[in-house]
């Protein structure tokens, strides 16, 4: 059953282990007011820690996955609230976005049409993100007169080769989901018919894991990527010997599975948890 957030502007729903979260606005292609900011926030804290949920996916509700910021309620009108109005809207969408970076759950950017600059943010956010090979990427600011903020520039730099990047901030030109694919923006591209079912694939993948491993797997890969080799190995151990404190238990058994029971071969699937 479909439910709305507390303005309507973020639907979801629960069905099988997943978290079908939207952008609620497609009249206005679900650009991200700071009402739209709030209520997101708002369903992230309601499912975080459900049970009956073990994987997120964020798409988008019509033609849109997001229109990145809204530029009348976003911009123009905090804008006229002075330095505190503004202030406060990037708190709410940065707010958003970096707890769905470390979220609990493994996420999934499901992208079935238009994502542009602001919606960098969610979409890096996410852990791993399928577009239709219909959807439309771009960096849209440099067209309407700003820089890539909002963390926009850091995305394409972290997910793109620097001349991608750089043309892609530059030139303010989109490009399509397949494209979007092969410069390291999502994992992959297929139809949008076909967008759904592969992603509930994936979806379904993560959920038969190991739900503490995936959460430490997930930190372990955003955290290394900043730091030198032996404080990754140092982190890495660590994060490991804390894992092990809320299930200590798994590892073993994957072991056992494996080497006494030989019901699996991890070079080949998950064991049964
Ligand atoms: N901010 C505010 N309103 C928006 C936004 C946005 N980002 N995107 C769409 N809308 C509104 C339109 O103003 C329009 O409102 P109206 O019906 O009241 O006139 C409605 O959504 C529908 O938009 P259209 O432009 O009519 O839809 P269309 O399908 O023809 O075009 C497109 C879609 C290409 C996404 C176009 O709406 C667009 O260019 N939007 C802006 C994209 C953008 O550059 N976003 C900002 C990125 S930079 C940043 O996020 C910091």
């Amino acid at each position: 059953m479909t439910e709305t957030s507390s303005n309507g502007v973020v639907a979801y729903d629960v069905a099988d282990g997943i978290a079908w979260v939207r952008f609620n606005r497609p009249d206005k292609r679900n650009a991200m007011s700071p009402t739209l900011n709030r209520d997101m926030m708002e369903v992230l804290d309601l499912l975080e820690f459900r049970e009956d949920v073990g994987v997120l996916v964020l798409s988008g509700e019509g033609a849109a996955w997001t229109a990145g910021m809204d530029l009348k309620e976003y911009f123009r009108e905090t804008e006229a609230l002075g330095l505190a109005g503004t202030r406060k809207a990037q708190r709410e969408s940065y707010g958003w976005w970096r707890r769905l970076r470390w979220y609990q759950k493994p996420t999934i950017a499901m992208v079935n049409g238009w994502c542009f600059g602001g919606g960098y943010g969610p979409l890096f956010a996410c852990d791993l993100a399928f577009a239709a090979e219909e959807a439309t990427f771009g960096l849209s600011e440099i067209n309407w007169g700003i820089l890539p903020g909002g963390g926009a520039t850091k995305v394409a730099v972290e997910l793109m080769p620097f001349r991608k990047a750089m043309y892609h901030a530059m030139m303010g030109e989109n490009i399509d989901g397949a494209t979007a694919a092969e410069w390291g923006l999502v994992n992959e591209a297929v139809p949008l018919e076909t967008l759904r079912a592969r992603v509930i694939e994936v979806a379904n993948v993560l959920l038969k894991k190991n739900p503490v491993a995936l959460k430490a797997t997930k930190d372990a890969v955003r955290r290394v990527s900043v730091m030198s080799y032996d404080d990754a190995e140092d982190y890495l151990v660590r994060a490991q010997e804390a894992a092990n404190s809320y299930d200590s238990d798994g590892r073993k058994e994957g072991i056992r599975q494996f080497i006494d029971e030989k019901s699996y071969k991890p070079g080949l699937g998950a064991y049964d948890k």
